[in-house]
């Protein structure tokens, strides 16, 4: 039987000494031993270096990021190659840690193109006693953001200090359960329901890309869009820009944005898609290579 490979991605700066990464130990242990053959990478961003985004956008515009010397790409890599993503994050401030957030931000235009789609996953999170909900909350988003199918999250508090973490085997025997049903769920290859934070996603998504398609249409109806929009909506359109004094020139440079989201949502057939559940049955078409896309942006 094939292993399935797990791949945490860790926030936190301590490495082998986290307590959230003992957590994440623990709980892969038990999907383990719960009898699902797996190998388990763990990839702790402490280590590894990922400068914070320069905001350039070049990524949207399929022009190479000038930050592609550091570890980013190692990452992507192994994230495409994963079966289940773990994003786990101590909190920090009320929040994840920046070393993380550093890596969200980077990975901007993988926020519009569901790129991990058909992946499963899960969150998780430690800290000292406060801050779970947002941290939770913010990386379930993320998750689904990238299109995963997400088992949910787990999280302990009573992390006091690097290593000092008493709550670590009440947090093992909590997470028994959630274990065992995802061992006997990736068993069996069994496709978990679509999420409402799956469909929410989904309906921001494709507003940004019914909206760069728009302003695609109005700078040149002939070539640009792929997909004639709706004549209220045009209208409703031309209405605001007028009002805000937006010129040809505007519109123009507003439609070549976010030019690599617009072509893998035009390419991969999903600009007429009316649901998350349509999106990801689209079969994906000959010739366009996921991995070999996700790793040029
Ligand atoms: C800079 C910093 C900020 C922290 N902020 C919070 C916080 O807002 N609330 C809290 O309860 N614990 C906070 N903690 C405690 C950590 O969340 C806790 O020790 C966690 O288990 C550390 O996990 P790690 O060993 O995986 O890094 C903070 C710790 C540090 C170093």
């Amino acid at each position: 039987m094939l292993k399935t490979r797990i791949l945490t991605i860790l926030g936190s700066p301590h490495d082998l000494n986290s307590n959230t990464r003992a957590m994440v130990e623990d709980f892969v242990e038990e999907i383990a031993l719960a009898g699902l053959p797996l190998e388990h990478q763990v990839i702790s961003l402490g280590k590894m270096e990922v400068k914070p985004c320069l905001g350039c956008w070049n990524c949207t515009q399929q022009k190479l990021c000038p930050l592609r010397a550091d570890n980013l790409e190692a990452i992507k890599v192994a994230m495409v190659e994963c079966d289940m993503l773990i994003v786990a994050s101590p909190v920090y401030t009320n929040q994840i840690t920046a070393q993380m957030k550093a890596f969200f931000d980077r990975l901007f235009t993988w926020c519009h193109i569901f790129p991990l789609l058909g992946k499963y996953s899960l969150s998780a999170c430690t800290t000292g006693n406060d801050g779970m909900k947002p941290v939770g909350r913010f990386l379930q988003k993320m998750l689904a953001t990238y299109g995963t199918s997400s088992f949910g999250h787990i999280q302990s508090m009573g992390g006091f200090t690097p290593g000092y973490f008493p709550f670590r085997e009440k947090a093992r025997k909590k997470n028994r359960k959630l274990a065992r049903k995802i061992a006997g769920t990736i068993k069996h290859w069994k496709t978990l329901p679509v999420s409402s934070l799956q469909r929410k996603m989904f309906r921001v998504m494709r507003e940004k890309m019914s909206g760069c398609n728009t302003f695609r249409y109005l700078a040149d109806s002939d070539s640009k869009s792929d997909v004639v929009p709706n004549s209220l909506k045009l209208k409703m359109m031309k209405n605001i820009l007028a009002k805000n004094d937006i010129v040809e020139e505007d519109i123009e440079r507003i439609s070549r944005m976010m030019e690599f989201e617009y072509n893998w949502w035009k390419e991969r057939n999903w600009l007429k898609t009316r649901s998350f559940r349509q999106l990801a049955n689209t079969p994906v078409p000959p010739g366009f290579n996921i991995k070999e896309r996700l790793l040029e942006c």
